[in-house]
C-alpha cells in the first residue's frame, strides 16, 4: 500500500471539529511554544511574492524546533525545469512537509497526488486556507466564542473570501459576502458554505449591497480588489468595485465595537480607507501575527504530532 499523507489544500478539507481543534491548538502553541517539531523540515515552494506567509511559516517552524527551506519563484520549481510529479517525489526524500503558493489550485492538486508527504496550500487563485485559520484564531481571541457572531466580507469573492467563508461558517458564524455582480464566490463554495452553516447553526448569504451586509456586523473584512495574477484587470476592477470599501460609513452601519479585518497587503483608498485601517477595532496586525500559530497548528496536525502538544 503506498503511503497516503493528509493534505490541507482546500478549507473544505477540514471538518468543523478539526477547524475548532486547530484554532484551540494554535492558541496553545502561541502561549507555550512547545518544541514538538524537533528536527522536522518544511519546504516552501512559492511562485508568487509573499511577506506574511513566508516569514510566518519559517519562524513558526523554528519556534517549534524545526526548520525550513524557501524556494523562490525564480527557481521555476513547479513544472518548468522538470515535471511536478518528479519534484514532488524528490522533495519527499528531503523534507517532511511542503507548503505551495502558486496560481491554479490544479497545480497543488497535481503535486499532492504524487507527494509522499503532506502538502499545504499557501495561497492559490482559488483559496487561502492558512489565512482563514489565522483569521478564526484572531476572531476567537477577540470574541471568545465566534459562533453566533456576524462576519461581513466586502469586496472580491476571491481566494481569501472563499476560505474565510468555509472556515467561519463551520464554527457557527453568520457570514455575509458582499461582492459586485460577476465577482461572487464560486458556486461550489457558496453551496458548501450553506451546507456547513446549516450544520453548525450559523448562516451564509451572498449579497451585492455592502451596506446591507455590514448592518449590525461584529466584524468587517476586506481584501484587495485585484489579486496576484490578475493585475491586467486592475483598472476595470477599480471601477467595478467602487462602493465596496470598508470606511467610516460602513463601520457606522455595522455599529459600535465592530472589528476591522484585512489579510494584507492593503491598498488604502481602494478596498479600505486609512481611517478604517488604522482606527478603533482594527485587528489587522493580530491577523498577521496569528498566521504563525495557525500554520504551526496545521503542520502539527498534518504530521500527526498534535497529540503530543500539552493542552
Ligand atoms: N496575507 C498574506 O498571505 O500575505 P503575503 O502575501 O505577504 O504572504
Ligand atoms: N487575494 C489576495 C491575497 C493576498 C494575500 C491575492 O491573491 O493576491
Amino acid at each position: 500500500m503506498p503511503h497516503s499523507p493528509r493534505h490541507l489544500i482546500s478549507s473544505a478539507d477540514l471538518s468543523a471539529a478539526e477547524i475548532q481543534d486547530l484554532v484551540k491548538l494554535a492558541l496553545v502553541l502561541k502561549r507555550t511554544r512547545q518544541r514538538v517539531l524537533d528536527g522536522r523540515q518544511l519546504a516552501l515552494l512559492f511562485e508568487k511574492p509573499s511577506l506574511r506567509t513566508r516569514v510566518s511559516f519559517q519562524v513558526g517552524m523554528r519556534h517549534l524546533g524545526g526548520d525550513s527551506v524557501y524556494l523562490t519563484p525564480q527557481e521555476g520549481v513547479l513544472g518548468e525545469r522538470e515535471p511536478i510529479k518528479d519534484v514532488a517525489r524528490v522533495l519527499g526524500r528531503y523534507v517532511d512537509i511542503v507548503a505551495i503558493r502558486t496560481f491554479g489550485q490544479a497545480i497543488v492538486d497535481e503535486y499532492a497526488s504524487y507527494s509522499t508527504i503532506p502538502v499545504i496550500n499557501a495561497l492559490t487563485n482559488e483559496e487561502h486556507p492558512c489565512q482563514a485559520l489565522a483569521d478564526l484564531v484572531t476572531l476567537t481571541e477577540h470574541l471568545e466564542d465566534v459562533s453566533g457572531h456576524t462576519l461581513a466580507f466586502i469586496g472580491d469573492g476571491n481566494n481569501v473570501a472563499t476560505s474565510l467563508a468555509l472556515t467561519a461558517v463551520s464554527l457557527g458564524m453568520h457570514v455575509r459576502i458582499a461582492t459586485p455582480r460577476g465577482y461572487q464566490l464560486p458556486e461550489w463554495a457558496a453551496t458548501e458554505a450553506s451546507i456547513r452553516a446549516a450544520e453548525a447553526g450559523g448562516s451564509f448569504a451572498t449579497l451585492t449591497d455592502p451596506e446591507l451586509a455590514a448592518e449590525g456586523a461584529d466584524a468587517l473584512y476586506t481584501d484587495t480588489w485585484t489579486s496576484m495574477g490578475f493585475e491586467r484587470e486592475a483598472e476595470r476592477r477599480r471601477m467595478d468595485f467602487a462602493g465596496f470599501q470598508v470606511n467610516a460609513q460602513l463601520r457606522k452601519i455595522a455599529g459600535t465595537g465592530v472589528l476591522v479585518m484585512h489579510d494584507l497587503p492593503a491598498h488604502r483608498g481602494e478596498e479600505i480607507t486609512d481611517e478604517a485601517f488604522e482606527g478603533e477595532g482594527s485587528i489587522i496586525f493580530d491577523q498577521a501575527e496569528n498566521r504563525t500559530w495557525a500554520q504551526a497548528a496545521a503542520i502539527c496536525k498534518l504530521l500527526g504530532v498534535d497529540h503530543e502538544v500539552r493542552r
